[in-house]
């Protein structure tokens, strides 16, 4: 399976604390049956540019390749729709998924409106594909998904959190879940991980219970063929 929303690289936001906790990560990813790793540290708190999130990555990948654990880790960021992200990214503080066409844009998590909108649709017009990280966590957006209708049509993946989809859940972000899931606008299962135990790898588990919603088929696209599809474009 591949994971492309993680928070694995250590001591730069919220995520790993150490490279020790990186590498308890990407154990527990592995035993979970995960084979890539997209490392997304939130891209206002981590504005760095591609050939310094390659040797943060590299770094990161020597220790998990020391440790035996068969995991590619990728480049990449989880980049904040804000009124800066345009600024952000022409001063080249971004990182692309895997280095190729897609971003995962996360909007504020109370604020959702037509400037949110704007950034999206001015991302689209420059070329880029982008992937809407967890929307059913976003409140503005809870019950009213209508609001990320055209950014679907337009193209965009919308991906949930697997944690979203646990029956331990909160029970507004599990229905969001699941009303994405059954309206066919959720593309993608990912992490989120930030640590050993704050959101762990968990994709088979969230993976079972979307199939209930959507079939087999469709789950297994959801934590293997799309984001495969994701870095390598
Ligand atoms: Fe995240």
């Amino acid at each position: 399976m591949v994971d492309i929303h993680t928070h694995i690289l250590p001591a730069l936001d919220d995520g790993a604390d150490s490279m020790e906790e990186a590498v308890t990560m990407a154990q527990m990813a592995f035993d979970d049956g995960i084979g890539h790793i997209v490392a997304t540290p939130h891209h206002h708190w981590v504005p760095i540019p591609l050939k310094e999130m390659k040797s943060k990555v590299a770094a990161l990948q020597a220790s998990i390749d020391k440790a035996g654990i068969d995991i590619k880790i990728h480049t990449g960021h989880e980049v904040h729709l804000y009124r800066q992200t345009l600024l952000d990214l022409q001063r080249k503080h971004i990182c692309s998924l895997a280095g190729g066409s897609y971003l995962l844009v996360e909007p504020d998590f109370y604020n959702y409106d037509d400037a949110t909108d704007a950034i999206l649709e001015e991302l689209f017009d420059r070329g880029f594909k982008l992937v809407m990280a967890h929307p059913e966590r976003i409140l503005p957006l809870i019950g009213n998904f209508h609001k990320i209708e055209w950014f679907v049509e337009r193209g965009g993946l919308v991906q949930l959190t697997a944690k979203s989809l646990y029956p331990n859940a909160q029970p507004n972000i599990l229905e969001a879940s699941i009303e994405l899931l059954q309206n066919d606008m959720a593309h993608i299962i990912a992490s989120d991980m930030h640590g050993e135990s704050y959101r762990p790898a968990g994709l088979t588990q969230a993976r079972d219970i979307a199939a209930k919603w959507v079939g087999e088929k469709k789950a297994r696209a959801m934590v293997n063929d799309t984001p495969l599809e994701v870095i390598n474009n």
